[in-house]
């Protein structure tokens, strides 16, 4: 997945081989930093206004000051895409840090932040959004704020690679026998027509997909409930299905080695799939005009 030249630096633009980090930087030495990933579909950003919303709202729950306000970083962000020309599927990442000072857990005093954001291809992954996906179960042992999308990914980096090296896609993370989400995605099950997942408190984080996903529920008058399901409940499942930017709605077919249902995606996950599709249409046109 290559990067695009033009990364955004600070306030502006540069060439990415330009940019040069002290190694006294506070998200390299303490990971005091907040980040977003954000989809791109044919050079068009999707769900651009929750994703600076929620960057703004990390920032400020751990009181990193970010250079810019929200209307000014969306017009940057949509510059960023302009000036790479960016025109397939893709994403951008950005990150906030609280800036590059001396080591010293105290914050910095009078330091600004730092920011960058790039522009990378992701090519959407058709089969898995076809099929479905395994995953595997791991204890969540994650801090209390996972709301906050902070660059304290440790424990979530631990559960994505245990689940890869058991030929799995996610980590489907529990804590006290309550599934909370995955290592990089909200989860759901569905059971008796209903889709279960974790309330949005502070103990997962709250996805942007997962917002659209409630709203396509309740469109297609489906019950969304708000209620944590248990690891056991998991084998019962009619359906199991994930969210995020880059794994979209997609489909369980198996957990732990034990399929879910029939193996297959289901009705309700499917029709989730079609309504995102249509979602990713209707928006791109609002900011393509
Ligand atoms: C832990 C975690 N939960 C959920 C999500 C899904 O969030 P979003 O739908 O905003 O991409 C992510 C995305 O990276 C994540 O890291």
């Amino acid at each position: 997945m290559s990067v695009y030249p033009i990364i955004m630096a600070q306030k502006s633009f540069t060439h990415k081989d330009n940019l040069n980090y002290p190694f006294e930087e506070r998200g390299l030495q303490f990971g005091d930093g907040v980040y977003e990933v954000i989809r791109i579909y044919d050079g068009a950003y999707y769900l651009l206004e929750e994703h600076v919303d929620r960057l703004f709202r990390s920032a400020e729950a751990v009181k990193i000051k970010l250079l810019f306000t929200n209307e000014e970083l969306k017009a940057l962000l949509l510059d960023l895409l302009k000036r790479n020309e960016m025109k397939t599927d893709g994403k951008v990442y950005l990150q906030a840090t609280r800036g590059s000072a001396p080591r010293d857990h105290v914050f910095p005093a009078n330091i600004p932040a730092n920011f960058y954001a790039y522009v990378q291809d992701q090519p959407r992954h058709s089969e898995k959004l076809e099929k479905g996906v395994s995953t595997i179960t791991q204890r969540d042992i994650r801090w209390e704020n996972c709301y906050i999308k902070s660059l304290n990914l440790l424990p979530n980096v631990l559960a994505k690679q245990a689940a890869k090296e058991q030929g799995c896609y996610e980590a489907i993370l529990h804590k006290d026998g309550v599934v909370t989400e995955c290592s990089s995605s909200n989860v759901y099950l569905v059971k008796n027509g209903n889709i279960y997942t974790h309330p949005a408190t502070k103990g997962i984080l709250h996805g942007c997909v997962r917002m659209r996903v409630e709203k396509f529920a309740h469109d297609l008058d489906i019950p969304f409930i708000e209620e944590g399901f248990a690891v056991e409940d998991i084998e019962m499942a009619d359906e199991l299905f994930l969210s995020s930017s880059t794994s979209e709605v997609l489909p369980v077919i198996k957990v732990d080695n034990q399929q879910i249902a029939t193996g297959k995606p289901g009705a309700i996950t499917r029709k989730l799939q079609e309504a995102y599709e249509a979602d990713v249409k209707q928006r791109q046109i609002q900011f393509t005009k």
